[in-house]
């Protein structure tokens, strides 16, 4: 372990930071940590979520809440979810094996990337319970095949990621021509199918090079519905913002959307997620579930999505940061630091469990 990973035990999330960094070459962690263009939508999800204030209530006879929840009609320990990210050994040498365990440890759910540096079948030896993250691929043959490796390995919901037509201009990457290494493989597909992410070329991120050579560039609504009658497991959409995609989602099938911008990598000046997300929250009623991500730090911010009307949230860079600076421990301390601050958050706001979290009303700071 670098020296900078041996500092004061970390308090919060926000405390992996530092000594990841550390331990990380600049450009991997300019990679995680980077947004798309001039990064307004990587800022706005933060100061938007700063900014959402929320009305506690008091004199109601809670002590300790619960914070189980259910999401997509299983229970977990509380509302939140390991967003599904990339190339998890970039970060540290048992990647998604560590990262997956720790969540299997913390009673939540974890999202397998379709770009995994493990494959699905490993992890699913971890006992965890995996969502499986679904990225198009021009060729449906090894969509249909990602699907049925999906099912057979045992994961209990399949999530499709929509915000992806192209990869967001990350400067940051094409700057530093990132390339992902050789020992780091996309290892859900085929062997050879990730020669251009390991390609260098200046002025080039390696990893827009592959995603646009294969993954599918126009889908459509029809594809989506394809995707539901192709699987029986619950169907996630990830990168809805539009209230009108979101209808769009639940009349395709979908039993919950992801109100995401993709961690601000994607479309820069999309808005912030907690900004759109009562409007998305109102037009879908209880018809599907919606869940939060982009900008989600602490307990504190779990408790304001679901002020705002979510189901629960998904959690992504922080989680990366855990990984790498403490590996498969820090990440399960990083995950139990959230759960006891989210119970704190639930007992300061004077509710008894996560469902009472979404009657608080909320207000907006100036
Ligand atoms: C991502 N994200 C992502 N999303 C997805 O659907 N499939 C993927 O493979 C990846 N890969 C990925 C890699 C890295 C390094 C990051 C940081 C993010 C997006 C991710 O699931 C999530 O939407 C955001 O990370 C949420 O924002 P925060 O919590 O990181 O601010
Ligand atoms: C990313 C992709 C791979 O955000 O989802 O880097």
């Amino acid at each position: 372990m670098p020296d900078a990973a041996a500092g004061p035990e970390p308090s919060t999330l926000a405390d992996f930071a530092a000594p990841a960094r550390a331990a990380l070459p600049p450009d991997v962690w300019d990679y995680i940590e980077g947004g798309s263009g001039a990064e307004t939508t990587l800022a706005a999800n933060r100061r938007a979520l700063d900014r959402v204030a929320v009305l506690p209530r008091v004199l109601r006879g809670v002590h300790t809440p619960r914070t189980d929840a259910r999401l997509l009609g299983t229970s977990y320990a509380m509302p939140v979810a390991v967003a599904p990210m990339a190339y998890q050994r970039l970060v540290h040498p048992d990647g998604e094996l560590a990262l997956a365990a720790a969540a299997g440890a913390a009673g939540v759910p974890y999202l397998v990337s379709t770009l995994s540096s493990v494959p699905i079948e490993q992890l699913a030896q971890t006992g965890a319970t995996l969502w499986f993250q679904l990225y198009w691929l021009r060729d449906r043959g090894l969509v249909a095949d990602l699907l049925d490796r999906a099912h057979a390995a045992g994961c209990t919901a399949l999530t499709v990621t929509v915000d992806v037509p192209i990869l967001g201009p990350r400067r940051r990457n094409v700057r530093n021509a990132f390339v992902i290494p050789p020992h780091v493989v996309a290892a859900n597909l085929p062997a050879g199918r990730d020669t251009l992410a390991h390609t260098a070329t200046p002025g080039v991120c390696a990893v827009a090079a592959h995603t646009g050579e294969v993954f599918a560039p126009a889908l459509t609504w029809a594809d989506l519905e394809w995707l539901r009658g192709r699987s029986t497991l619950p169907l996630v959409v990830k990168g809805v913002l539009d209230p009108r995609d979101a209808e769009l989602a639940v009349a395709a099938g979908a039993d919950a959307v992801v109100v995401s911008n993709h961690g601000g990598r994607q479309l820069d000046g999309a808005p912030a997620t907690a900004t759109v997300l009562p409007e998305v929250v109102s037009a879908v009623g209880d018809r599907c579930e919606v869940l939060l991500d982009s900008g989600v730090r602490d307990g504190f911010d779990v408790l304001r999505a679901l002020a705002l009307g979510a189901r629960g949230v998904l959690v992504g860079r922080p989680l990366l940061w855990a990984l790498a600076a403490g590996g498969r421990a820090g990440a399960r301390t990083a995950l139990a630091l959230l759960n006891g601050e989210f119970r704190d958050a639930l007992a300061l706001a004077g509710c008894a469990d996560p469902l009472a979290a979404g009657e608080l009303r909320v207000l907006r700071e100036d």
